[in-house]
């Protein structure tokens, strides 16, 4: 396989596009204001304490209400929620009340005043427990101190089933994809055994 190799010393294109990531909806609450924006670039970072990352250019308004209120609320949300995602990113909460032009349903979080979407699969609320500038955005660093999801949505381990609900993905630009039905499981021991055997398995 011959790739292509880009220097990224001059940046005219987005350099992140190179795969999907989970659309998710980032809500905050600070004077009286709620506001919703789409986030794509989130993750994970620490399983104890249950620590979630936001990656938030300043010039948002939602860097604005977190900044204040120290509480942002992740939602994850469905397929078909996708013309929402496009919506509360296509203009500011500076401008716009977004839970009113586009009718968001909601209800405050069970520990932080952000809101959990209604129609989210699962929410988790998080208070702030650190800034870190980074470039152009800052990485908020989240205490999940709530996690709130949608029982029909979520099977074994709590695992997403997507025999039942599709997640929306984020591919660049304004294009977005799903997640299908074909979850496959890898014994990570026995490949690994079969690797040292000398006999990995072959890969179609
Ligand atoms: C799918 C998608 C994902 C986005 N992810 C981020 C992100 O991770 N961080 C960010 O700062 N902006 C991101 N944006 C841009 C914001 O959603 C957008 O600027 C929004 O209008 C900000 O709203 P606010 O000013 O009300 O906070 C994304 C836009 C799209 C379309």
């Amino acid at each position: 396989m011959t790739k292509t190799v880009r220097s990224l010393k001059v940046l005219e294109d987005p350099f992140n596009y190179h795969y999907p990531a989970g659309a998710t909806i980032v809500t905050s609450h600070a004077n009286g204001r709620n506001n919703a924006m789409a986030v794509a670039w989130h993750t994970a970072i620490s399983r104890n304490p249950a620590l979630y990352a936001i990656s938030i250019s300043d010039k948002r308004f939602t860097h604005e209400l977190i900044m204040e209120s120290g509480e942002f609320v992740v939602n994850f949300m469905p397929q078909e929620m996708g013309d929402l995602v496009a919506m509360v990113a296509g203009c500011s909460g500076r401008e716009v009340d977004k839970f009113r032009a586009f009718e968001i349903e909601s209800s405050p979080g069970s520990e932080v005043e952000a809101a959990v979407l209604t129609r989210a699969l699962a929410s988790y609320e998080c208070k702030v427990m650190g800034r870190h500038p980074y470039g152009d955005h800052d990485i908020f660093v989240g205490e999940i101190v709530a996690v709130q999801y949608e029982p029909s949505a979520f099977g074994e381990r709590g695992r997403l089933d997507l025999e039942r609900v599709k997640p929306i993905l984020y591919v660049g630009g304004d294009w977005y994809s799903t997640a299908e039905a074909n979850s496959f499981y890898l014994d990570r021991a026995a490949l690994i055994e079969r690797a040292k055997e000398g006999s990995p398995t072959p890969r179609s």
